[in-house]
């Protein structure tokens, strides 16, 4: 009996110690952020600015899934990879996810690296990540953004992703998604970017050929003014990545990150706040399922590879995390079983992805999310 006291002190101990970890890790992290941010306006995604009301967002909630790169090798052929990785993206866009995170489940041992840096992550997590990037991008965009790649030789036969980002030239709309194109720039003028239209549109400001922009084009405004008798000329705004879905309240696609492990894919949370609902799935979670899951600014939901989440967590480096994980309802606020009535022995991934974002993203009230993803009776 002291015994048992004893070790659930210790594991309330290591959880606190965890905790103010990775809360040390996220103020580290913010101070960092701030000087990367002026480097690199690409990490400012989804981020608000200074001068943009946050509360006025209409959009501000967000969605992302985990999901262990490991589960491509498990794939019989190049073609059944591919698809797979396509499977995953129609899933997270067909549920709206704001964030897919690519995480390393089978800890460093196995790999070649400790793969700290994105570009030494394993080759199914760089694959996948790779794969996903590459269909959440606009068609029009692709040439242009991904060059050949041995990681893309399917992935033009996959289902496209069909997203409300991903306009038709004839489509009229405020905000089209670019890439600044090389073209001289005239004095006092910006840079030109390919939009999707029939003709490159300027920009108000001048950026490197090659960058991709979010635009903010003038269709709004009157069409009054004429240039030699034509309508005045459609112009744009370099806007942040993250405006329309503030502004419109529109779903904008996903961002894809790789984590070096389950852990990083907890603690690494890219938004304002970290995240503030986690929630396991497993065949072993909890059979009840909650009526309402308690309202959430940014909701992260972890899946798990051949092994399950109890694998990630016995490959993770740390044996703190590992001995407060192992308990998953300490790393999880829910453990669920979202399929309890399952015939199959086992449940493959991209298939859990699918069924439980359809489970539960009706019951997890969001705090900010645009459209209510409450149904009324819930
Ligand atoms: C092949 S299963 C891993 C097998 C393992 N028995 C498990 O569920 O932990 C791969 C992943 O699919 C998800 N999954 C499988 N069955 C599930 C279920 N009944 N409920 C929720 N998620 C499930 C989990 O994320 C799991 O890690």
């Amino acid at each position: 009996m002291n015994e048992e006291i004893a070790s659930a002190r210790e594991r309330k101990l290591a959880r606190k110690k965890w905790k103010e970890e990775k809360l040390m890790k996220l103020l580290n992290k913010s101070l960092k952020n701030k000087s990367d941010e002026e480097a690199s306006p690409a990490l400012k995604k989804l981020k608000p600015t200074e001068n943009v009301d946050i509360e006025n967002y209409k959009r501000r909630s967000t969605v992302s899934i985990a999901v262990p790169g490991s589960i491509l090798d498990n794939a019989q052929s190049p073609e059944l990879r591919t698809y797979l990785a396509g499977q995953i993206a129609r899933a997270a866009c067909i549920f709206q996810v704001d964030e897919i995170v690519v995480y390393d489940d089978l800890g460093e041992e196995e790999s070649s690296s400790s793969h700290s840096d994105v570009n030494e992550a394993r080759p199914c997590c760089l694959q996948l990540a790779r794969i996903l990037q590459y269909l959440e991008c606009p068609q029009y965009l692709r040439k242009h953004m991904f060059p050949l790649h041995k990681d893309l030789q399917f992935a033009g036969i996959l289902n496209p992703l069909d997203a409300p980002h991903h306009f038709r030239q004839k489509d009229t709309t405020l905000y089209r998604e670019g890439i600044v194109v090389k073209r001289p720039v005239k004095p006092g003028r910006g840079s030109m970017v390919n939009v999707g239209l029939e003709k490159d549109v300027p920009i108000d400001q001048v950026l490197q050929p090659g960058t991709r922009v979010t635009v903010r084009l003038n269709c709004d405004e009157p069409a009054s003014e004429t240039t030699n008798g034509n309508p005045q000329r459609l112009k744009g705004k370099v806007v942040p990545p993250w405006q329309p879905r503030a502004h419109l309240g529109k779903y904008w696609g996903y961002q894809v990150r790789i984590a070096p492990s389950l852990s990083a894919a907890l603690s690494d949370c890219p938004f304002q706040e970290m995240y503030d609902l986690i929630i396991g799935t497993s065949d072993k979670g909890s059979k009840d399922m909650p009526a309402l899951i308690p309202s959430s600014d940014h909701v992260l939901i972890l899946f798990g590879g051949l092994q399950g989440l109890e694998a990630a967590v016995e490959n993770n480096g740390g044996e703190l995390f590992k001995s407060v994980a192992k308990d998953m309802t300490n790393m999880c606020d829910l453990y669920l079983n979202t399929c309890p009535q399952q015939g199959s022995r086992t449940i493959r991934t991209e298939e859990a992805i699918l069924i439980s974002l359809s489970v539960l993203l009706p019951k997890i009230v969001l705090k900010n999310s645009g459209s209510s993803n409450v149904s009324p009776d819930a």
